[in-house]
């Protein structure tokens, strides 16, 4: 048996119930997985709501880490007793024990302990394919990165300072800009009381920067474009706060300006690459050039607390929740 989260309807915080599920052998291809740490992404969120479609009733969550403790047929890409993460494969996550095609699990190194694992896998995993393959960055560059302080925010101020990248970040309180710049963000913008392309121009002497990274959407989007040089690519990452929707015309205007919207599955597939995605990310967490624990932590009975939150833009950094 196991206990999970699961929804039978979209809607508010409230739909998240715990409830008590059948979990059987794993069959062929598949492997049962113990969770130790379930992590909180926003895109639960988008999960949760409706934005992004689920067939009901549905387990939520994608994200987690933890022991594999029985293998299907076949399986030959982990063993028993493997610390593994995930962060591609069904919704599910927010659940004590599951069973998960075994061709997503990725084994964790020894130096990595499963509570700094549980804000890497996704949050990591994002960072990576942001900075090493939508944009990539080589060092020297000024990047708009916006929310920070958030789960793959902190992550990103690290990576960014790795590369030799100078970052300005968003964040919308003074506290939030004070952890950002621990982490490694360069300059800060705080959005509650500063304009943020005029920040921008402000800080690269009025050139503008060639990329921006933004997962806040509809409320960031004109801020985006005003921050970005000619030519200038922004990654549109997110919509935490809307969905974001373009006229191609003002792309024009604001500078012949090149968008795309990634997701992860089309970057950390096939299985191959996605480990040599993870293999980055733990090697520069080995190095201690990325330090990650969980900020906030609830019990997975309290995952609506987690996601009231992360909504109301209480949290900074990651949000796991103990099975
Ligand atoms: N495309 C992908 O593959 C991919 C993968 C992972 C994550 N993402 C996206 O990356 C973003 C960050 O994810 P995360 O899980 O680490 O979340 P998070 O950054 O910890 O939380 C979201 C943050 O966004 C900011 N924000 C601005 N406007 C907001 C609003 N109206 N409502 C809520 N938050 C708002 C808040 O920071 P401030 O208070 O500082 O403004 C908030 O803390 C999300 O948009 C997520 O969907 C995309």
């Amino acid at each position: 048996m196991s206990r999970a989260i699961r929804i039978h309807e979209i809607g508010g915080p409230e739909v998240l119930k715990l409830e008590t599920t059948q979990v059987g052998e794993p069959g062929p291809g598949q492997a049962r997985v113990r969770h130790t740490y379930v992590a909180v992404n926003f895109i639960d969120v988008y999960f949760r709501t409706g934005r992004y479609p689920l067939p009901l009733p549905n387990g939520l969550g994608s994200d987690a880490v933890g022991v594999v403790e029985a293998i299907g047929p076949g399986v030959t890409d982990v063993r028993v007793g493997d610390r593994v993460g995930y962060l591609l494969g069904p919704q599910g996550a927010y659940a004590d024990v599951r069973v998960m095609p075994a061709d997503v699990l990725i084994p964790l190194p020894a130096g990595i302990s499963d509570s700094t694992a549980s804000t890497l896998m996704m949050k990591g995993m994002t960072t990576q394919y942001l900075f090493r393959q939508v944009f990539p960055l080589h060092g020297g560059e000024t990047i708009l990165y916006h929310a920070a302080a958030g789960g793959v925010g902190l992550i990103a101020c690290q990576w960014a300072k790795a590369l030799g990248v100078t970052m300005i970040g968003t964040v919308s309180t003074d506290q939030k800009a004070e952890i950002a710049r621990a982490h490694g963000c360069t300059h800060t913008i705080v959005t509650s009381r500063e304009n943020i392309a005029e920040r921008v121009r402000e800080i690269t002497g009025g050139k503008g920067v060639p990329g921006v990274y933004d997962s806040v959407g509809k409320d960031t989007l004109m801020a985006s474009l005003d921050s970005l040089q000619p030519r200038g690519t922004l990654v549109s990452n997110g919509t935490s706060s809307g969905p974001v929707v373009i006229d191609t015309t003002l792309l024009a205007v604001k500078g012949s300006i090149w968008v795309t919207r990634p997701a992860m599955i089309h970057y950390a597939t096939p299985r191959a690459h996605m480990l040599a995605m993870a293999k980055e990310l733990f090697d520069l967490v080995l190095a201690g050039k990325i330090r990650s624990e969980p900020s906030q932590i609830f019990g997975l009975a309290d995952a609506a607390e987690a996601h009231r939150a992360l909504e109301a833009r209480k949290t900074v950094g990651a949000t796991v929740l103990l099975p």
